[in-house]
């Protein structure tokens, strides 16, 4: 069976971006192979190095997000990057072979010191973050790596890193894969790209009431200014959400009503708010569960570090007899 691996950094709540973007997919791929989650607080601490309080929030919040979506610690090895320190002896050994211009010409690298200059990234932490990102995937020995298309060149590096150790040493790492996956597009309720940092985000811990005020909200075809204006549902970013959530003839009928001014935005919206609800509604309840249950999300995540750490150190073993130090 194949090893999935992935993680997120601990940097904020998780919205409706992440869930269609990639936990939905997540859930579904524990079906079919041997899967590792993890909550990658030491790249966090790459670009957020000043807030570790920050940190370990987001560290606990992410868990429960993951959770209550159907993340299930029963199938999936689910653990804390910085509780297996593992990682880091590899990202030690995986440095010395990576040559400083694989890192510098990284795309990721170079779009986000161009966009993100509020924030200090001229550390060699941050430059290094692919390496650590490869030591990551390879420790549990992953061949299949669910990312979206942002993290491509840090998997492409990863396979790069990883002939060059087989090579340079002996071959006991797989050369891991870009699971790509088809995912559905949300866009924020200002209709740009949904992001905490743009303030558009609809919050799986998002309770209905606050879900179905952001959504009334969201912002529609810019050509119905009156009720009596017709518009364009393509021009539109509330339509985007009718796609991905509601029935056809559901769809059909907002964009039959739009074209034709029969609808107001209103009623066009509360369709789809209606199923957005009912989507989360298990998550919503699995949450309350978890939320009242402290200890028993601190045992899971204690259980997933201990797997994964037996699974690192047995790697690591390998490692260190091949480099032969
Ligand atoms: N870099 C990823 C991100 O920003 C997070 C991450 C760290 C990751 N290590 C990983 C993803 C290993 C997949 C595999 O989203
Ligand atoms: Fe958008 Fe629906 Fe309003 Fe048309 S009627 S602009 S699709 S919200």
């Amino acid at each position: 069976m194949d090893t999935i691996l992935s993680g997120m950094r601990p940097t904020g709540r998780l919205h409706l971006g992440h869930l269609h973007g990639a936990l939905k997919n997540w859930v579904r791929l524990q079906n079919d192979y041997r899967c590792y989650f993890f909550v990658a607080d030491w790249h966090a601490l790459t670009t957020d190095y000043a807030a570790p309080q920050e940190i370990n929030h987001y560290s606990r919040e992410i868990l429960i997000d993951w959770l209550s979506v159907g993340l299930d610690p029963s199938r999936s090895v689910i653990f804390r990057q910085s509780r297996v320190k593992e990682h880091a002896e590899l990202h030690v050994i995986f440095s010395m072979i990576t040559p400083v211009p694989w890192l510098e010409r990284n795309p990721t690298y170079k779009d986000q010191i161009k966009e993100l200059t509020e924030k200090d990234l001229s550390t060699y932490g941050f430059l290094g973050y692919p390496v650590l990102q490869a030591a990551d995937i390879t420790i549990y020995k992953a061949n299949k790596v669910p990312v979206g298309v942002d993290q491509a060149p840090h998997v492409e590096l990863t396979r790069e890193i990883v002939r060059r150790f087989n090579q340079t040493y002996r071959p006991i790492f797989p050369e891991p894969e870009v699971l790509l996956t088809e995912t559905q597009k949300l866009p924020g309720v200002d209709g740009r790209k949904m992001s905490k940092s743009y303030n558009n985000a609809v919050f799986l811990s998002d309770s209905p009431k606050e879900i179905e005020q952001k959504l009334s909200r969201m912002m529609t075809d810019p050509a119905r200014v009156r009720r009596t204006d017709p518009g364009e549902p393509e021009k539109c970013p509330a339509f985007e959400f009718h796609k991905v959530y509601s029935l056809p003839e559901e769809i059909e009928t907002g964009a039959k009503g739009c074209r034709s001014a029969g609808i107001g935005c209103l009623d066009c919206k509360k369709i789809f708010i209606k199923h957005v609800i009912d989507d989360l509604a298990p998550a919503h309840e699995r949450r309350r569960q978890y939320e009242n249950k402290p200890d028993e999300v601190e045992e899971i995540l204690a259980r997933g570090n201990q797997v994964a750490q037996t699974k690192a150190a047995e790697t690591m073993a390998e490692v260190r007899a091949a480099v032969g130090l």
